[in-house]
């Protein structure tokens, strides 16, 4: 494995295997570390499909706001490294900001429509530094498939969305969540929880898992407000729980649902403070082809 800070580096690698093999599939997974085993599962499919995997490990300043955890997010390169080594990836990409940023940026990648919603509300400016991040990753690295999570849902259509409009040439697969035993959707930010904090987050996947089960034993009756109001009374049942967004909408486009229409895919999508800690969590479901009561 080896391990590059050097944008300039990164190339000469990029350009020597492509130069030994130009059938050559490059795989890339952008992270900000401290990876744990969600990150591990994009790795291990990048493994599976591509030639050369490229793990980057970037904790990007201009996607957090002035009152976020930039300052203490969570790192430990060593736990990273063996993470990569163990997932097989063949190349780290591990920037300092002054290589990725070397002079404040004058140019930035906004998408709208679908970052107006959920945490594109509730942190302003967060999926421009994502899309700008992104496209100078996707730009450098030029791989043919890049990985992604969809824990961040939103994170994903905002990238297919950006993908799609400046006709970037990679294909953009989203790998599902992956959770704890207990159902705790994986996140680098799991670590800020309390014990007590941490019992009561299970109620994002319970509350998520009810609304699965009650769409498919109501699907003739429940509206999508109905819907969306049981995942809030079953989340406000823990009394740590401060409730960011509870929203339903449509997927990937991200509009808002208030009949069932056809065949469309639908999100659920939850973000819940536990103390200090925000944390975010999701379900992608088949809306039922059509509604009886929309109250
Ligand atoms: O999902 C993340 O870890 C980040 O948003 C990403 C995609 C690496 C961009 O900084």
């Amino acid at each position: 494995m080896q391990i590059v800070h050097q944008i300039e580096s990164l190339r000469q690698l990029i350009k020597a295997n492509r130069a030994a093999n130009p059938a050559v599939r490059i795989g890339f997974v952008p992270t900000m570390g401290f990876l744990h085993r969600g990150h591990a599962s994009l790795l291990e499919a990048a493994r599976k499909e591509c030639d050369v995997v490229i793990l980057s490990i970037f904790v990007n300043p201009l996607q957090f706001g002035p009152n976020e955890d930039l300052e203490r997010y969570p790192r430990d390169e060593e736990r990273d490294m063996a993470i990569a080594r163990e997932t097989g990836t063949d190349i780290v990409f591990f920037p300092q900001v002054s290589e990725m940023y070397p002079k404040p940026t004058r140019t930035m990648v906004s998408v709208s429509g679908v970052t107006e919603r959920l945490c594109g509300a509730s942190r302003p400016g967060h999926f421009d530094g994502v899309a700008t991040v992104v496209t100078k990753l996707l730009n450098i690295v030029q791989p043919d498939k890049a990985y992604f999570g969809m824990k961040d849902a939103q994170q994903v259509a905002v990238i297919e969305q950006m993908v799609y409009d400046l006709n970037i040439p990679v294909t953009i697969v989203p790998c599902p969540i992956v959770r704890e035993e207990d159902g705790l959707a994986m996140s680098s930010r799991n670590v800020y929880l309390s014990e007590e904090e941490r019992r009561q987050a299970l109620v994002l996947s319970a509350a998520l898992e009810e609304a699965e089960s009650l769409l498919e034993a109501r699907k003739e009756t429940i509206s999508p407000e109905q819907l969306r109001q049981t995942v809030v009374r079953h989340i406000q049942s823990a009394p740590l729980a401060d409730i960011d967004y509870v929203e339903l909408l449509s997927y990937p486009d991200l509009a808002p649902v208030d009949f069932w229409g056809s065949d469309e895919r639908i999100i659920i999508a939850v973000a819940v403070r536990f103390g200090a800690t925000r944390l975010i969590d999701n379900r992608i479901l088949h809306a039922p082809v059509a509604s009886l009561s929309h109250s």
